[in-house]
């Protein structure tokens, strides 16, 4: 690894002082493979919940670009908020960040991925963040806390490239941006990289508090993607006596498929009191040592604090955005009870590496990871896409190419 990143070092500073012929004697400005077309389709989202499919020429690729023929991209729960409000302010855009797709053209200069793998012609890609004030960086520089405020593909403004996102046929990668080679990973894991990294992170915050350890009681409440996938990555680090917390009894089902030792269905108790009661029957009469919050309900916040013992932690993710404020009493909830709390927020780059890890991991161990994709759609049918993904019929969506 130190290797790669001196040869990496080393090859940017003999640019810089113009020492690029002798690196690249001759080459053609870039490599390419198959027939690629003049044109790419993109879906942009050009008003309120209507996209539209457009049509842009394929640009130049530039000796630091990479041009990535997209394969298929997740439906994120960012994606309806723009879909419903434009919070971002972003229309027009193309929209699209949990994308994936194989490389057929490349520049010259681009010759290793964020972790310093090779990249080549037909090498399959994810993007991380992009950052602009510091092309270079790889996922070993760690001065990056997470992505928040970082720009990434799928959330760009529009520009005369067009091709920004990965609702696409096609997505130009450009200088400045975090790569990654995941060819070792089937379509549907590299689809699920993204909210994956999420909870790597959110892992990666409540260790630090000391608590969660092997034999922990983890309590996670909510068992949307967000809190499956917390479940998978518990077990398979090792953590056997997970509790998932849910009102809808099909997402508590594949809790358990997933790794969650007993479910609670909060429909099935009345009051606070009587759902902490439930939390620690499930538990063989003990309170969680540890707990995960994720759903963006209040309401969950507050209560989530009933299920924790004296001296426990607590890991908030639910909110990636503004949910509202939540009543909590500091003194029983907090202070008496002597509880270490973390937020989490996004992930990091070193966390997009760990992710590819833990991917392969929960498939050698038989979770059932590629279930978390309820639905398919191709590019043409976006639309109905995100009407299905805001009925919240299934788990996670995703736009898969023909
Ligand atoms: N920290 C981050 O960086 C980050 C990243 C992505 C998403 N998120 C957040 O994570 C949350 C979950 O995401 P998701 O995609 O799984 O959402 P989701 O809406 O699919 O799942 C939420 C689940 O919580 C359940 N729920 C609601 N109220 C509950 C309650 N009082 N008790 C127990 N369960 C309850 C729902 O039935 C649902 O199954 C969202 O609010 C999202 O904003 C955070
Ligand atoms: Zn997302």
């Amino acid at each position: 690894m130190e290797m790669n990143i001196e040869e990496i070092v080393k090859q940017v500073l003999s640019e810089m002082q113009g020492n690029t012929s002798s690196a690249a004697p001759a080459a053609a400005p870039c490599k390419a493979s198959g027939t690629i077309p003049a044109t790419s389709k993109v879906a942009m989202l050009t008003a309120l919940e209507h996209y539209d499919i457009k049509e842009f020429p394929i640009p130049e690729i530039g000796d630091d670009d990479i041009l990535v023929k997209v394969e298929g991209c997740g439906v994120c729960g960012t994606d309806a908020h723009e879909f419903k409000r434009d919070p971002f302010g972003l229309i027009p855009v193309v929209l699209g960040h949990e994308g994936t797709g194989e490389i057929v053209k490349i520049g010259k200069n681009v010759k290793k991925d964020s972790a310093g793998k090779s990249l080549g012609l037909g090498d399959k890609v994810v993007t991380c963040m992009i950052f602009k004030d510091d092309p270079d960086i790889t996922m070993f520089d760690l001065n990056k806390q997470n992505v928040g405020g970082a720009d990434v593909y799928g959330l760009l403004p529009d520009d005369d490239v067009h091709l920004n996102g990965w609702f696409a046929d096609y997505l130009v990668i450009r200088k400045g941006s975090t790569v990654f080679n995941v060819s070792e990973l089937d379509l549907e894991s590299r689809i699920l990289i993204e909210p994956c990294a999420v909870l790597i992170h959110a892992v990666e915050r409540a260790k630090t508090t000391g608590i969660l350890r092997f034999n922990s009681r983890v309590v996670v409440q909510g068992c949307g993607p967000i809190g499956l996938i917390c479940i998978s990555i518990l077990k398979t680090m090792g953590i056997q006596n997970i509790v998932a917390v849910d009102g809808e009894q099909k997402r508590l089902d594949f809790a358990k498929e997933m790794g969650a030792s007993q479910t609670v269905n909060f429909k099935d108790h009345k009051g606070i009191e009587a759902l902490a009661e439930g939390v620690k029957a499930a538990f063989g009469g003990y309170l969680a040592d540890f707990a995960f919050q994720c759903t963006g309900s209040p309401i969950a916040h507050a209560n989530i604090y009933k299920f924790i013992r004296n001296g426990g932690g607590l890991c908030e993710l639910g909110f990636f955005i503004n949910g509202g404020d939540a009543t909590i009493n500091p003194h029983f909830d907090i202070c008496s009870k002597e509880i270490t709390i973390v937020g989490s927020w996004v992930y990091t780059l070193r966390d997009y590496a760990t992710t590819f890890e833990f991917l392969k991991g929960a498939q050698a161990i038989g979770l059932p990871m590629k279930k978390l994709i309820t639905h398919k759609f191709p590019l043409s049918e976006i639309n109905e896409a995100h009407v299905t993904n805001l009925k919240m019929e299934g788990l996670k969506i995703a736009i898969i190419n023909e």
